[in-house]
């Protein structure tokens, strides 16, 4: 007999003769009139389905101490409109089995609601609790909708290396992959000889699709990677992890103004996505994680986000009578506190800060004409800050080259991104989105390490 869904089973129209339901227990309650209520979850949505198991059941003595909040079952019952306030349909059941049980002592998950902090230590069983279900379910159709915004704009999905030579990002926050003896490296000239490491040089994990992301939009115009990328970065925010997922699309002839009207419209559209298709999950957000979520999604939706210069911003900053623990002037980086100051105390919606100083931004930024800002642009949301980074490219060879001396790059490692600028050259931008940044902003929860599956931060990989 094949299994249904929960999800299926509480949306049936009609009742049914027999259906098989698999699942975990999450609840049992014992009635004095010889029944037991059992709530079961399959994770295909957040609402349990109602068992209902007459004692006088055959099997049920067998069985009977072995159905606890934890246990996995098969059940077979009639599918049933449910009598009780709350739910649709319920079962009532001819036949059970248990495929697990979970020992009450042990299994940690009971009725007692628990922190997420705790929850993180205990990253393997998490997933069977309301909060991360919804989370998971959620973050699995965001993946989708990017997917489906892209493909309907004709974009190519494109696949950059994981193991690269090159640190896009220049920020030098790269893991090196080695498969050399770290207790006796081989050496030439007091340096390690990376001619003998596997890939005959020095290898790290990618920061960033981009740099390989722009030879293919200089070919088929308009790509987008989705990918893991990694950062060593020791910063150990509710903002910040070392292995996350990056949305990069990369786009030909399309300038800053071209690039901040795409990064807008999908931060919408992803938006949008997950309240219509998502409404269950969405709704216990709204109950148990952020009372206000629903209503500020709709809001960011229904609005234009402000778009406003580097230099506007640091002016607005400056007027500001609000108190800052970092400088505001003018050359400076924008930090937490000033973004979110613009985006939620000054704007009350999402920003769009563009042409910042060359100074504080990457190489492969355009330059402006007055030479000192670049075409860069960042997306502030309220509470969370930087969803989106991007820029329009440095096309011109000799400006770039020049902007990668000063980066302290070699141009000779970067032969062929420049190439791309000798044979072919065009305008073109881009942007990354953090992929966990997006779940965390759309389902409102505070810290980053709970929205993806198996979070790694300094001094954390274990599972
Ligand atoms: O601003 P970033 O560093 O930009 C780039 O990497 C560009 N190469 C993107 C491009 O133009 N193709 O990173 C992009 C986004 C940030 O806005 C942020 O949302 C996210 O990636 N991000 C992180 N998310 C989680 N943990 C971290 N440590 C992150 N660092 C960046
Ligand atoms: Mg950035």
């Amino acid at each position: 007999m094949k299994r249904t869904k929960i999800k299926e089973l509480l949306n049936s129209k009609e009742e049914q003769k027999e259906v098989l339901v698999k699942g975990w227990v999450r609840t049992r309650r014992d009635s004095k009139g010889g029944f037991s209520f059992i709530e079961i979850n399959d994770g295909s949505c957040l609402a349990n389905i109602q068992v209902i198991i007459e004692h006088s059941l055959k099997e049920f003595s067998k069985v009977d101490k072995q159905i606890t909040t934890g246990s996995c079952l098969a059940i077979i019952g009639r599918l049933v409109v449910s009598e009780g306030k709350g739910q649709k349909m319920e079962i009532q059941t001819v036949f059970i089995e248990v495929y697990g049980t979970a020992d009450v002592e042990t299994f940690p998950l009971q009725k007692k609601r628990h922190s997420f902090e705790y929850l993180r230590e205990i990253a393997h069983l998490r997933p069977r609790t309301n909060t991360f279900g919804a989370i998971m379910r959620v973050r699995s159709r965001l993946a989708y909708a990017i997917h489906q915004f892209f493909n309907d704009r004709g974009f190519a999905y494109l696949n950059t290396p994981i193991v690269t030579t090159s640190d896009c990002e220049g920020a030098g926050e790269m893991f090196q992959v080695t498969t050399l003896d770290l207790t006796h490296p081989p050496q030439v000239d007091g340096q390690i000889d990376y001619a003998q490491d596997f890939f005959g040089e020095k290898t790290s994990l990618t920061v960033s699709g981009q740099l390989e992301g722009e030879i293919y939009a200089l070919a088929l115009s308009e790509i987008y990677t989705f990918g893991p990328t990694f950062r060593a970065e020791n910063s150990n925010t509710s903002r910040h992890l070392s292995e996350f997922w990056m949305v990069e699309p990369e786009m030909a002839f399309y300038d800053l103004d071209d690039d901040m009207d795409l990064a807008e419209e999908f931060i919408k559209y992803l938006l949008l996505d997950a309240l219509e298709n998502c409404s269950e999950d969405m709704e216990f957000f709204n109950q148990r994680i952020d009372k206000t979520i629903l209503e500020t999604l709709q809001h960011i939706i229904d609005n234009q986000f402000e778009r406003l210069t580097y230099t506007d911003a640091i002016n607005c900053l400056q007027k500001s009578k609000e108190t800052f623990s970092y400088p505001v002037e003018w050359g400076l980086g924008l930090q937490a506190e000033h973004e979110r100051y613009l985006s939620e105390k000054l704007f009350k919606k999402p920003i769009i800060v563009f042409n910042y100083p060359e100074k504080i931004k990457s190489f492969y930024m355009k330059l402006n004409e007055d030479g000192k800002t670049v075409r860069a642009m960042d997306v502030l949301l309220p509470k969370l800050g930087e969803i989106i980074g991007g820029s329009q490219r440095e096309e011109n060879h000799d400006i770039l080259l020049k902007r990668m001396k000063e980066a302290n790059l070699d141009p000779q490692h970067y032969w062929w991104y420049l190439d791309l600028r000798r044979f072919g050259t065009a305008p073109h931008s881009g942007f990354g989105l953090g992929f966990e940044r997006l779940v965390q902003f759309v389902t409102g929860m505070e810290n980053i390490r709970d929205v993806i599956p198996f979070p790694r931060t300094p001094k954390h990989a274990q599972f």
